[in-house]
C-alpha cells in the first residue's frame, strides 16, 4: 500500500453500523487500483476500482460538446446570458429542479418554480434569493399527478401574463409501490409521463406567442433517465398500464421514462411539421443520490439508504452536476435548432432501440390523449 486515507461518516443511529470508510491504493497484478473498504454490522466489505485517476480521467473526459460527466449546470451555462427569457421548471424544490433553478435564475432567466409543496418551493426560493438577490422567481403550485390541477396551474400561467421560452419538465416519482392517482391511472405513468404531456400541451399556445413576438426561440428539455432501459419488454404496457398484477416498480418507472423520450421525440416531430421554432428533447442527468431513491421501498430503512448516500459520494454526480445536462439543453447556443435528441452528460447520446421507435411514439401520443379525454 503506498498511500492511505480515512474518511468518517456522516449520520445518525443507523449510520453508524458502517463502522468506517477507507481508501487505499494498491497494486494487482502490477495495475494500480483504488481499494474502498468498508465495514457493514462488523463485516469488512472491499470494493476495488481502476485507480482513482483513471475513474477521474474518464468522468472528466471531454465530449464533443467539449463537456463532461463532472461539468457542472453553472459550468455548461458559463458567460450565458439569460436575461429576458422566462422558464418553467417542474419539481423545482429539490434535487435536480432546485439546482436548474438556481442556475437558471444566476444567468438572468425569470423562473416559475412549479412545486406541488409551494412551502418548500418558497424555501428553495428564499435560499437562492440569499445567494442571488437579483433572481427573479416565482412559485405556482402543480400536483402532476392530478389532472385538474394541471389544467389549474396552466388556467393561472396562461392568464398571468407570463411570456415562456423554456418549459423543463423535470418533476418526477421512482419505483413507487403500486398506487393509481385521483384520476385512476398508474402513479409513476400519471406523475412522469401524462402531467407533463397534459402539461405541454396546455401551455404550447403561449409558447408560441412568446417565440412569435420575442424573436427567440422556445426550448422543451424533458427530464427522462437511461432507466428507460428498463421499461417492460413491450415498452409501453398500453392494454394493461393499471394492471396491478403484473406491476413491477422498476419497470413501470423504466416505461415511464421511456415515455419522456417518445414523448420528446414526437412533439419534436410536430412542432418541425409545423414550422414552429420551439425545439423538444430529452435527457438522461446522470446518477444522483437525491430524494428520489426515498420512494423505493428497498431503502425505507435508513441503513441503506445511508449506505448508498456514503458510497454514492464516490462514484455518483453531485447535484450540481446533475443538473448540467438540463441547463445545457436548455440555455447553451450548441443546442439551438437540435429537436428530438437525447443528451446525457450534456452531449448527444443514443437512447434505446424502442426509444427511437417513431411509431411507439406516435402511438403513445395517441394513447395519452385518449387518457386525458376518458379522465375528463
Ligand atoms: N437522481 C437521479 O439519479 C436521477 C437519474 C435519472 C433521472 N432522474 C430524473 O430527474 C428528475 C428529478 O429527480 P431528482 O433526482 O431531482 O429527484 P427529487 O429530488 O426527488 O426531485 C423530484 C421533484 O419532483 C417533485 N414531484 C414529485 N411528484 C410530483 C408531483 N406529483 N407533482 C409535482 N411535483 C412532483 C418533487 O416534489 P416534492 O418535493 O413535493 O416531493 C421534487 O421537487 C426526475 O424526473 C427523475 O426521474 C434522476
Amino acid at each position: 500500500m503506498q498511500e492511505e486515507q480515512s474518511f468518517e461518516i456522516e449520520g445518525d443511529g443507523d449510520l453508524n453500523n458502517i463502522a468506517f470508510l477507507k481508501t487505499q491504493i494498491t497494486e494487482c497484478q502490477g495495475n494500480p487500483r483504488q481499494v474502498v473498504v468498508f465495514s457493514v454490522f462488523g463485516l469488512r466489505i472491499c470494493c476495488c476500482f481502476p485507480r482513482s485517476n483513471s475513474i477521474m480521467w474518464l468522468m472528466g473526459r471531454k465530449g464533443a460538446s467539449g463537456f463532461s460527466y463532472s461539468s457542472t449546470a453553472e459550468e455548461v451555462t458559463q458567460e450565458i446570458d439569460g436575461n429576458g427569457l422566462t422558464a418553467i421548471v417542474t419539481g423545482a424544490t429539490s434535487g435536480i429542479g432546485a439546482e436548474t433553478t438556481r442556475v437558471l435564475a444566476m444567468r438572468g432567466v425569470h423562473v416559475v418554480m412549479a412545486v406541488r409543496n409551494v412551502t418548500a418551493g418558497e424555501d428553495v426560493k428564499v435560499a437562492i434569493l440569499n445567494e442571488i438577490p437579483a433572481a427573479k422567481i416565482d412559485v405556482f403550485k402543480l400536483d402532476l399527478s392530478s389532472v385538474a390541477s394541471v389544467r389549474k396551474f396552466a388556467e393561472e400561467y396562461n392568464s398571468s401574463g407570463h411570456p415562456l421560452h423554456l418549459l423543463i419538465n423535470n418533476a418526477g416519482i421512482m419505483a413507487t409501490p403500486f398506487k393509481l392517482s385521483k384520476d385512476g391511472i398508474e402513479l409513476q405513468f400519471a406523475t412522469n409521463h401524462l402531467g407533463h404531456f397534459l402539461l405541454t400541451n396546455l401551455l404550447l399556445d403561449t409558447m408560441k406567442k412568446t417565440v412569435n413576438s420575442s424573436n427567440r426561440k422556445g426550448r422543451i428539455v424533458i427530464v427522462s433517465s437511461a432507466a428507460h432501459r428498463f421499461a417492460y419488454r413491450e415498452g409501453i404496457c398500453f392494454d394493461r398500464i393499471n394492471d396491478e398484477s403484473r406491476y413491477n416498480s422498476l419497470s413501470a418507472y423504466g416505461q415511464s421514462k421511456l415515455a419522456n423520450i417518445l414523448h420528446a421525440k414526437e412533439l419534436a416531430r410536430q412542432l418541425k411539421e409545423e414550422g414552429v421554432n420551439i425545439t423538444a428533447n430529452s435527457l438522461h442527468p446522470g446518477s444522483i443520490v437525491t430524494n428520489l431513491l426515498h420512494h423505493h421501498r428497498l431503502l425505507d430503512g435508513k441503513f441503506l439508504a445511508g449506505l448508498i448516500h456514503t458510497i454514492g459520494k464516490f462514484i455518483l454526480k453531485n447535484v450540481q452536476q446533475g443538473a448540467a445536462t438540463t441547463c445545457y439543453v436548455a440555455l447553451h447556443g450548441q443546442v439551438e435548432g437540435v429537436s428530438g435528441e437525447y443528451f446525457v452528460d450534456s452531449n448527444k447520446s443514443m437512447p434505446s432501440s424502442l426509444a427511437k421507435d417513431e411509431v411507439l411514439a406516435k402511438k403513445l401520443w395517441d394513447f395519452s390523449v385518449s387518457l386525458l379525454a376518458d379522465s375528463e
